[in-house]
């Protein structure tokens, strides 16, 4: 398949990318990337910003800032407003049907701890079974595994296809009556690949288990619909993702949990006002969302991730995902003129905006640090995917992922840039 750059881009690229301005600003330093601006291709691990979350997260500390859900003064009051706005907003945004049902956590991380302690924590038992895939990231591993060992229960792991996606022809083999979490991600942030979310979801409810969705990686690039109701898909359980990731600000994330699911669970952390009573022995506990928020929120970071929102739902998801492929597809031709460089992750049609790579006899850290001096941020290493890069046969990779803000210039710079690292580490060889 040949990307025809000659098709419009779905928005004005030149035009979003004004409205980040670390972008905009020329490198200060570096022989050979003073000047210019940088070619940010890690939003993967972290989006940048636009003014509009910048701007939100100032207004908040300079004309209302105070603690949450506590004060009824004007700035406690406004502070509450804005953060029940903040919470409808995502709602919305991710198809879920009430705001009870959005928990501000400090990210995916500890979104998903919180799924694992939380619900595993109280309704796995001795020779239940966890699923997850073998292309998840730690955040969606390590807490079931925690959770498996203390309760007794079996953690099992779905394998890849060839392609790298997931192996749906042995799904049976390992989802079973047995099976009582399928804990898995939307978008592998190694792969890119796109999981059939809906299709997981039905096949985890006709053996009575539940699902629960990492979606970190897809939320800023793909329409979520957690409940179903907007495309008539098969409902989620839960849902993780985080704010640094959807061009917000750090700190802050999502848990989406169904409310009948959360009502039953028991409180991940205590403290705070997610209690109703606290007596001398024992205490009870308010309802979600409160009842998962212990302790004070990233209260500034929680409001800011709603311009992200707003933002993001501005420029449209499909017009994101039409403008992203379009760059993916460039950037799969463009690599391809590197030899000995290898992609892992499906063809096109099944990934999302991320492109990770090793190249023959070239170590992934020596590639990202020679990309560095020339002004093309990447990340390299094993993207907290031990377990997937040990499926891949390789130690670590590079990764480019993109975001709203990349251009083929962008990824032109980074073959440039690789041309670059290759011969310099050809030279230091001899
Ligand atoms: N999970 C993040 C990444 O893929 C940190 O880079």
């Amino acid at each position: 398949m040949t990307t025809d750059m000659s098709q419009r881009p779905p928005f004005d690229v030149e035009a979003v990318r004004g409205d980040f301005p670390i972008l905009n600003r020329p490198l200060e330093s570096g022989r050979h990337r003073k000047g210019k601006p940088p070619a940010f291709l890690d939003s993967g691990a972290s989006a940048q910003k636009p003014q509009c979350v910048i701007d939100r997260e100032r207004e908040v500390e300079e004309q209302f800032f105070a603690n949450a859900y506590r004060g009824v003064y004007y700035f406690g009051a406004r502070v509450d407003e804005e953060l029940e706005a903040t919470r409808s907003g995502i709602a919305k945004f991710i198809g879920a049907e009430s705001t009870d049902e959005i928990i501000f956590t400090s990210g995916t991380t500890m979104s998903l701890n919180l799924v694992a302690r939380a619900w595993g924590g109280k309704f796995l038992e001795p020779g239940d079974e966890v699923l997850i895939t073998e292309m998840e990231h730690h955040a969606n591993i390590v807490p079931w595994q925690m959770a498996c060992a203390e309760r007794g229960a079996t953690l099992r792991w779905l394998p890849l296809t060839e392609d790298r996606r997931l192996d749906m022809s042995r799904l049976d083999e390992f989802l079973t009556p047995k099976t009582k979490m399928l804990a898995v991600t939307s978008m592998s942030n190694v792969l890119g690949t796109i999981n059939a979310i809906s299709e997981l979801a039905r096949r985890a409810h006709d053996v009575g288990s539940l699902i629960c969705v990492d979606a970190a990686q897809s939320v800023p690039h793909r329409m979520t619909d957690a409940s179903g109701q907007h495309n008539e898909v098969e409902p989620v359980d839960f849902l993780a993702f985080s704010g640094h990731k959807l061009y917000g600000p750090t700190g802050v994330g999502v848990l989406y949990g169904r409310r009948d699911l959360l009502c039953e669970m028991n409180p991940f952390l205590g403290g705070g006002h997610m209690i109703s009573q606290v007596y001398r022995d024992h205490s009870t506990w308010a309802d979600p969302p409160a009842k998962f928020e212990a302790g004070t929120l990233p209260i500034v970071q929680a409001i800011a991730l709603g311009a992200a929102v707003e933002y993001v739902s501005g420029l449209g998801l499909d017009r994101i995902h039409a403008h992203e492929s379009q760059l993916l597809g460039y950037a799969h031709e463009q690599l391809a003129t590197i030899s000995g460089l290898t992609i892992y992750g499906p063809d096109l049609e099944h990934k999302g905006a991320i492109c990770s790579f090793t190249i023959d006899g070239a170590a992934a850290e020596d590639l990202a640090n020679l990309l560095d001096i020339r002004g093309v941020f990447v990340r390299h290493g094993h993207h907290c995917a031990m377990p997937l890069h040990e499926v891949l046969g390789v130690q670590a990779s590079v990764r480019a992922s993109f975001g709203v803000y990349n251009s083929c210039s962008d990824i032109d710079r980074l073959v440039d840039g690789l041309q670059f690292a290759l011969e310099r580490l050809i030279v230091a060889e001899k």
